[in-house]
């Protein structure tokens, strides 16, 4: 018996890793450059902890729950819910930041929102879905649509044949509790926002349309332009083409039978680079539809302990960021809190941010593009993920796949993370190992890298050898000398011994500091404290001949259900460089400086 099970796992694995398992609906790229009707706005709720509307007394699935949004039709009917009666939620949002009660809130919410839609001809309607953190059951006009699983990844469903001209109604079963085989699982340090956190949109593309594009560089030039286009049919023969008018390119492709058209051509072209980020105007086009978008082109990759950013060495200037608006103390989701915490990295003196710990909204990346900031992007396996699951790693695989899916043709985004601070095991290695191995089908342009963790190989010595280093192109690294892991003076005396001959990236380090609390730099959560940690960090970290890059933990003071510390805390991890109300600490300063005389030192005399 036992034997049969584990074959059966194995099977089941082995088809996880080769995406045999299971298909999803294709997901549209580039919404901004499609004919949108934005859903936003205030959304009928229903908080339903019990999840009523959805099973029955039995705890079966009913078929007459809450996505009927049923209305008495007599008045003897009985109907014990009624979502225009019930109190509005704002969509993007988190539900957690709008309603006191709900601040701790995990469970499920209903939200519906009605409108009407004037069809046209030869014309498909999706809607579109920016993110539902966690698990979204969809329905429109009482019927089901779909389900999608994962808190920081878009999704779409088409309603072309469902939705009607008056009256229609989009129900969204929202529930963000936390389950031991879910990305991430039961335990992480940020908030667990749920709802409908970012923009809901309805899509109207043409009957045979461009479904998705992959315009980048190829890897290791820096004039040939390669990647591909997927019309939303499978026919073969199918005319495509790709311009960019400033730099004379008119390119013309067919379509083979999978609806794929190759496209491979040289151009001369200014690179995007933090110093000139530059962005062209592209149109890709078939003879129904057409798709506009602006990319940045500039090649990404590694010599040795060297990156190269258009073939020159570059040095990672960075911080850690949580997708958070300190100001409001939700979820951050709009332009306007993208630019604010980005015009915030670069005060710092960042030209690379790592958007710790899941994919953040695509304003963030997009402004990334126009601002010149290198990005990190990560997908949520976080600490200890169920590594022999085959569901939670096909879970992984499919965040990752809209992750990529979503930023492929971003400039900013040089690196793609599949994993932070998870424990050194064979399971773990086979899943993140699948996990890099269908990021680079996907992308072969981009970095693979983990924020990855180190032991000592004696008192003075610590040591990076995680063998999961063998499959990344950048060892990304979190220590806390000086917080969890002795006093900030540690670092004076620490040696790194690295086993690789690659890129290294120290993805964390830090200590909490209470904005305005001071004292001694003896005096832990003093801002005192903080800054001589820094001093001391960076003292070390520069003696480490093969570091390429940091990002200090972190940007802002962010919430976090692990941190109930009264009058220091109160649920807020502190170690922001900056507090909860946008205030600088001292520490802030020392980093700032540090990337000045990093930016002098680098430029020469
Ligand atoms: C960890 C982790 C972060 C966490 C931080 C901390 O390394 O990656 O998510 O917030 O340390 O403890 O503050």
């Amino acid at each position: 018996m036992q034997n049969k099970v584990g074959a059966l796992l194995t099977i089941l694995f082995i088809l996880a890793m080769t995406g045999q398992a299971q298909q999803r609906p294709a997901l549209i790229t580039n919404i901004e450059g499609r004919h949108t009707i934005d859903l936003n706005g205030r959304w009928q709720t229903i908080i339903d902890q019990y999840e009523t509307g959805y099973y029955d007394y039995r705890y079966q699935p009913s078929t007459d729950g809450y996505f009927k949004n049923a209305k008495p039709k007599s008045p003897g009917d009985l109907i014990e819910y009624d979502f225009d009666a019930s109190e509005q939620l704002n969509v993007p949002g988190d539900w957690n930041s709008q309603d006191q009660r709900l601040l701790f809130y995990e469970g499920t919410v209903w939200y519906k929102k009605s409108f009407d839609y004037q069809k046209k001809d030869r014309t498909r309607l999706f809607a579109y879905f920016g993110a539902a953190n966690y698990l979204a059951d969809v329905y429109l006009n009482g019927q089901k649509l779909g389900r999608h699983e994962g808190g920081f990844t878009p999704f779409n469903f088409e309603i072309t044949n469902l939705v009607r001209e008056k009256d229609n109604f989009l129900v969204v079963k929202v529930d963000n509790k936390r389950r031991r085989d879910a990305v991430p699982t039961l335990n992480t340090d940020w908030w667990n926002y749920g709802g409908l956190t970012r923009d809901v949109n309805l899509v109207e593309v043409p009957d045979t349309f461009i479904e998705d594009y992959f315009l980048q560089l190829k890897k290791g030039s820096t004039d040939e332009i390669s990647g591909w286009i997927k019309l939303s049919s499978v026919t073969a023969g199918k005319v495509v083409t790709v311009e960019i008018p400033e730099a004379s390119v008119k390119q013309s492709a067919t379509t083979d039978a999978s609806g794929y058209a190759p496209v491979s051509f040289k151009a001369r072209l200014n690179l995007w680079s933090p110093e000139n980020p530059k962005l062209y105007a592209v149109k890709v086009s078939s003879d129904a539809d057409s798709v506009g978008d602006r990319i940045g082109f500039r090649s990404i990759e590694t010599r040795g302990t060297e990156i190269l950013l258009n073939g020159k060495p570059i040095f990672l200037r960075g911080i850690c960021i949580h997708e958070e608006s300190p100001l409001r103390g939700g979820r951050a989701f709009s332009e306007d809190d993208a630019r604010m915490l980005l015009t915030w990295a670069k005060e710092l003196g960042c030209n690379f941010v790592r958007l710790a710990h899941y994919p953040h909204n695509e304003h963030m990346t997009r402004l990334a593009d126009k601002m010149g900031i290198m990005v990190w992007s990560e997908i949520p396996v976080y600490w200890t993920v169920l590594w022999d699951n085959p569901e939670t790693f096909l879970n992984a695989r499919n965040q990752l796949d809209e992750s990529i899916t979503r930023d492929k043709n971003k400039a900013s985004v040089i690196l793609w993370s599949v994993a932070n601070e998870t424990p050194v095991s064979d399971a773990r290695i086979k899943f993140l190992k699948g996990l890099i191995d269908h990021a680079r089908k996907l992308d072969p342009t981009r970095l693979l890298t983990a924020a990855n963790e180190r032991h000592y190989a004696d008192p003075n010595t610590q040591l990076i050898d995680d063998p999961l280093g063998e499959y990344l192109d950048v060892l990304g690294c979190n220590e806390y000398v000086g917080w969890y892991d002795g006093l900030p003076e540690k670092a004076d005396r620490l040696q790194w011994k690295i086993t690789y001959n690659k890129p290294l990236i120290i993805s964390e380090f830090g200590g909490d500091a209470l904005f305005g609390y001071h004292g001694d730099a003896g005096v832990r959560w003093t801002e005192e404290y903080q800054k001589n940690l820094y001093e001391h960090q960076l003292g070390m970290l520069k003696k480490i001949p093969s570091l390429r890059g940091m990002t200090p933990w972190i940007l802002t003071d962010f919430r976090s259900p692990r941190r109930p510390l009264p009058h220091i805390q109160d649920f807020y991890n502190r170690k922001g460089l900056i507090s909860s109300r946008g205030e600088r600490k001292e520490a802030f300063y020392t980093l700032q400086n540090f990337y000045r005389d990093l930016v002098k030192e680098r430029a020469g005399p």
